[in-house]
Formats: C-alpha cells, sequence, structure tokens
C-alpha cells in the first residue's frame, strides 16, 4: 500500500493519441494541489501502442499503474476490474479522451473526502451542464437512456456519465453484473450509498479517434435497466427499492381514492337526491384530497421530503396534476376508441395507466423533489 488519496481510474481501448496527454495532465492537476494519486489505467489489450506508452510513463510518473486485460472485453468490465484493483480509498473515473475535464477533478475529490458524499457525479443534464460536438441523434438517444435511469434514480439527472467519483466502500461488496457502457447505473443500483451529488461539466466529443458507441449498447443499457429493476425488488437495502416503495404507495392510495370516489358518488345520489354528474364533481374532488393526504403523509412524508414547504402550495400542486391526470386518462380513452377502434373499457384501462404514469413522476419531481442539499 502506498497510501494514496485518490485513485483515478482512465478504461482504455486504443488510445494511443490521448493517453499520454491525459495521463501527464490528471497526474499534474492532482500532484499541484497536493493530492497523492494512483493513476490506474486499465486497457483492453490495446493494438495501437496504448500499452507501451503507458508502460513508459510507469517508470516517469509515480503512481502510474496499468492492467491489461485479455478476456471479457468492456469498458464497464474494465472499470470494475479497476475499483477491485484501486489502492485507494476514494475512486474517480475518466474517459481518455478528454471528453471529461481533468481539472475538475479536485472539485470531487473535496466532495467526497470533506463533504463526505459517496458518489459524485459529472452532469451534462443538470443546471450548468452541456454538450458540445454532438449530432442531434445521439443527443436524443442520450436523453431517452436518461430517461429510464430517472426513474429508478430520480434524483440523478445524469446517471450514465462516464465521469464521476465514489467512496471505495460503495463498490465493496456490490455484486455487479457489468456491461455494455453505463457502469454508474450498476454502481447506484447496486452499491451501498446514501448521498450524492452532481457537479455540472460540459462534455467535449472527442477530436483524435472515434467514438465506440455501437447499436448494441443500447440494448445492452435496457437489459441493464431491467435487471437493476428486479435486482431491488429482491434487495431492499437499494436505493432503488426506496423509488420502488414510493410507487407501490402511489398506486394504493390511487386505489383508495376509487373507494373514496364510489362511496361519495353514491352517498350524493342516492342519499342527497343530487344529479349523479354534479356527484361525479363532488366525488373527484373528495378523492383528490384524500389521496394528497395520504401521499402527504405516508408515500412521500410531508414537508421534510419536499422542496415545497407549506402544505397548501403541495396541495395546489397535487390537485393541478390530478386534474391533467383526469384529463390524460379521458384523452387516451377517446383517442384509441375512436380512432383505433379499441373498445372502451380497455381504452379506459390504457388510460388509467399513462395518467398513473403522469401523475406519479411530476408529483414525484414537482409537489414532493426532495430538498437539493
Ligand atoms: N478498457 C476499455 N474497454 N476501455 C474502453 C472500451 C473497452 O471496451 N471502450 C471504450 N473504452 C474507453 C475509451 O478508450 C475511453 O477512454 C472511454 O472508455 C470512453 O469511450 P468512448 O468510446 O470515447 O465513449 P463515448 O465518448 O462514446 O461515451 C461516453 O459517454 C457515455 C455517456 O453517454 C463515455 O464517457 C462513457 O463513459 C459514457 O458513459
Ligand atoms: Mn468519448
Amino acid at each position: 500500500m502506498k497510501n494514496y488519496d485518490i485513485t483515478v481510474i482512465i478504461p482504455t481501448f486504443n488510445e494511443a493519441e490521448n493517453i499520454e496527454n491525459i495521463t501527464r495532465t490528471v497526474s499534474g492537476i492532482l500532484s499541484g494541489k497536493g493530492i497523492k494519486s494512483e493513476i490506474l489505467v486499465v486497457d483492453d489489450n490495446s493494438s495501437d501502442g496504448t500499452i507501451d506508452i503507458v508502460k513508459r510513463l510507469k517508470d516517469e510518473i509515480p503512481g502510474v499503474n496499468l492492467i491489461v486485460r485479455e478476456d471479457d472485453h468492456g469498458l464497464s468490465q474494465s472499470v470494475v476490474e479497476g475499483f477491485e484493483n484501486a489502492q485507494a480509498d476514494i475512486i474517480q473515473v475518466i474517459d481518455a479522451d478528454f471528453s471529461h475535464p481533468p481539472d475538475l477533478i479536485p472539485e470531487f475529490y473535496k466532495s467526497v473526502k470533506e463533504d463526505g458524499y459517496d458518489v459524485v457525479i459529472g452532469s451534462r443534464y443538470t443546471k450548468g451542464g452541456d454538450i458540445q460536438n454532438w449530432p442531434l441523434k445521439r443527443r436524443i438517444i442520450s436523453l431517452g437512456a436518461t430517461v429510464f435511469g430517472r426513474i429508478l434514480f430520480p434524483e440523478i439527472t445524469d446517471p450514465v456519465s462516464g465521469f464521476f467519483a465514489i467512496k471505495k466502500d460503495v463498490v465493496a461488496d456490490a455484486k455487479m453484473k457489468p456491461r455494455g457502457y453505463k457502469i454508474l447505473m450498476e454502481v447506484l443500483g447496486k452499491g451501498t450509498w446514501k448521498r450524492a451529488k452532481e457537479i455540472p461539466f460540459t462534455f467535449r466529443d472527442r477530436e483524435e479517434g472515434e467514438s465506440k458507441l455501437k447499436l448494441s449498447t443500447m440494448a445492452d443499457y435496457l437489459l441493464q435497466c431491467l435487471d437493476i429493476g428486479t435486482y431491488a425488488l429482491k434487495n431492499h437495502e437499494t436505493n432503488v427499492w426506496q423509488e420502488w416503495k414510493k410507487i407501490i404507495k402511489f398506486g394504493l392510495v390511487g386505489a383508495s381514492g376509487i373507494v373514496v370516489n364510489t362511496a361519495i358518488l353514491y352517498g350524493l345520489t342516492d342519499y342527497l337526491g343530487i344529479y349523479y354528474m354534479i356527484s361525479s364533481l363532488f366525488a373527484i374532488e373528495a378523492a383528490i384530497i384524500t389521496n394528497f393526504i395520504l401521499n402527504d403523509t405516508w408515500t412521500f412524508g410531508g414537508a421534510k421530503n419536499s422542496h415545497m414547504d407549506k402544505r397548501w402550495k403541495r396541495f395546489i400542486s397535487f390537485e393541478v396534476v390530478s386534474i391533467c391526470g383526469v384529463v390524460i386518462n379521458m384523452a387516451v380513452l377517446f383517442i384509441l376508441t375512436e380512432f383505433a377502434g379499441i373498445y372502451y373499457l380497455i381504452s379506459n384501462i390504457a388510460g388509467i395507466f399513462i395518467a398513473f404514469i403522469w401523475n406519479f413522476l411530476v408529483n414525484r419531481h414537482v409537489t414532493w423533489k426532495n430538498k437539493t442539499e
């Protein structure tokens, strides 16, 4: 053990054009700040001379180490092998091609070391983050990919970032199935962590060499999301399970709302003799009110879990989202029945389902959006 403060993992595959520059840059930035760094290059047996360059740097720069992998080729697998061999308790992962600005590493380091965050993520999608040199098609694919990630990790805007720092403990016992490019998703889904922070950065696409993103990468990603989701069903200490619990509670509250709605509709119509369409308005509003009370106290846990301190503000927000939900339900019912010729009760189930997703996601991200730390 050499007592390094941080291990910087640089995964490489044919990075002869970049590896010397990135290694010197990272090493220089960290030593300039008095941070003792191990730089761990994890290479997938590149054929372009990357390995020889790193061997030469290893003799010259203290802390440079190299792993050459012979089988199970892959970016995520390489990063996990880096985790297993990292000598410091704090680990940073960064691309070799300068897509991730190395001068932010000391800020990542400080956030873990001094501020105590378990995971620190370089985000392209949080306020202040950006992407340069990406064609529209790639932006859309990437943004689409983050949607799945955001269902699993609602507080994280860029769960597929390749630029992040963690405490080594986060992954020490994690049973990861690394595949594809999105190793951070695996860390978030299977690792042990409580506090995460995002640091905005501008992603600059490579000017040297080519990107290796393939179509199969996307298929891998979908499988990975499914795997993380099902893993959480069995492993209740994960952050994803906390989120599933909210979705389930929200669904149960919704079901209780149907009972309230039916009871009020029946009571007003049959006992008070009110016209049933008028009764229905009261029934809908009554269910919105009981749903709000249950969701506020039980599903989301009230003011401490919302950036809206006042209960009446959360209520107005919930009310508006719910009314939109009713409109969405009716619109889907109408469109599927009229234009797709689907039996109206089936259309209605589709409408309820889509309105449920709408209600959950918007309330989760607006009404009960967590206070940012
Ligand atoms: N060891 C190893 N094995 N390294 C690899 C492999 C591999 O199979 N494939 C790529 N790398 C290395 C590259 O050498 C580079 O240092 C880094 O991983 C990123 O590869 P790029 O091919 O440049 O990735 P990108 O620019 O398309 O993708 C970036 O964006 C993703 C988010 O959209 C990367 O930053 C990813 O990490 C990130 O998830
Ligand atoms: Mn790149």
